[in-house]
């Protein structure tokens, strides 16, 4: 049963190929970004349902770059601390802990100004203002240091936020990055801020690094699923472990919703650029699951919601596949 066999990457070996896929929960009080009773409770549930890595929430790499005020935050030295304790809680039940970082760019909805490559809002939204060469070395150090922070505080997998209209992804597509500079106009200069972020953030991180994609933009003018496969490519390249493959948010646009709807690029840049992938959006069966495993289309998989509506879905795709799970807590599974 694939779904149930550990997978290595580095010196971490996850216990299944289940993730949990990284879910804001605009949770942190006081607009500090930091870990409250609600993260502890609800990330330590994901992990005593078996989950293998939990992924935590995108989390802020500047006060700026946040999507709301209560975003949880990986700024400041003052957020190692809970993070730590958090990452203590999800480990003690066996699973491993990851945290994404990332930027919001020109989706945050904060007060002030915001930041994007180029002067373009997303539709609807506020203008931002076009970053200065200086604003992106901040920012490729604002990866770096949250990566330094990750590690002080214990994770086994750092995810970088590349995906869904969030400045990494801004700079990407050329439907939002009109820049003149070394960081726009062909590919591989659009690809020039995520490469440097990637660079900043193996000086400090020599385990397992995650990249989220958006693999299709859902628009003609955008990147398509053979722009990510070039930038896998790259990726892979610099070092980077996994292309977690979602979709959209660079624009609005009308996606087509279905059962698995986005295996078929985690399917596509498994093979294309030859990188472990990982699969996500609307897989909630244990056998569906397991035949995406099985068909070689990725290598984990990403549950979203369902792991919102089932905090032991694990059990519960085991369940269905027939297989005895041998994850369950002692507390659980005592002879009495
Ligand atoms: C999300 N998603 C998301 N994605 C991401 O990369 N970073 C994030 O912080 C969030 N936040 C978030 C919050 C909530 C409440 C939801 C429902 C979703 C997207 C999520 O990780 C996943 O890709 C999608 O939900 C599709 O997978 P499912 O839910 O169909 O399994």
């Amino acid at each position: 049963m694939k779904l149930f066999e550990p997978f290595t990457i580095g010196n971490v070996t996850l216990p299944n190929r289940i993730v949990m896929s990284p879910m804001c929960m605009y949770s942190c009080e006081n607009r500090d970004g930091k870990v409250t009773d609600w993260h502890r409770t609800h990330y330590a549930s994901r992990a005593v349902g078996g989950t293998g890595l939990l992924i935590l929430e995108a989390s802020a790499v500047t006060e700026q770059g946040r999507i709301s005020p209560q975003d949880l935050g990986i700024w400041s030295d003052g957020h190692i601390e809970g993070l730590r304790e958090l990452v203590g809680l999800i480990r003690s039940h066996g699973s491993k802990a990851g945290i994404q970082i990332a930027h919001a760019g020109r989706k945050a909805e904060l007060d002030g100004p915001i930041a994007a490559p180029s002067a373009i809002p997303f539709p609807g939204g506020k203008t931002p203002e076009e970053m200065t060469a200086a604003q992106i070395s901040e920012t490729v150090r604002a990866f770096a240091d949250a990566a330094k922070r990750a590690k002080a505080a214990g994770f086994d997998v750092i995810e970088i936020h590349g995906a869904h209209g969030y400045l990494i992804n801004e700079f990407l597509s050329p439907l939002s990055n009109h820049r003149t500079d070394e960081y726009g106009g062909s590919r591989q200069n659009r690809y020039r801020f995520l490469q440097e972020i990637i660079n900043a953030v193996r000086e400090q991180w020599d385990g397992p690094l995650f990249v989220r994609v958006s693999a299709d933009e859902y628009d003609p003018n955008g990147n398509s699923i053979q722009d990510y496969a070039f930038f896998a490519s790259l990726m892979k390249e610099q070092g980077v472990d996994l292309i977690d493959c979602s979709s959209g948010g660079v624009v609005p646009a009308k996606i087509d919703v279905y059962p698995g709807y986005q295996v078929s690029l985690a399917d596509q840049i498994k093979n294309t650029a030859v990188i472990p992938t990982g699969a996500v959006g609307l897989i909630t069966g244990g056998k569906q699951a397991e035949d995406i495993l099985e068909r070689g289309q990725a290598d984990l998989i990403f549950i979203g919601r369902e792991l919102l509506r089932d905090p032991y879905w694990p059990r519960t795709a085991a369940r269905e596949l027939g297989f005895e799970p041998a994850f369950a807590p002692k507390q659980y599974t005592r002879a009495w």
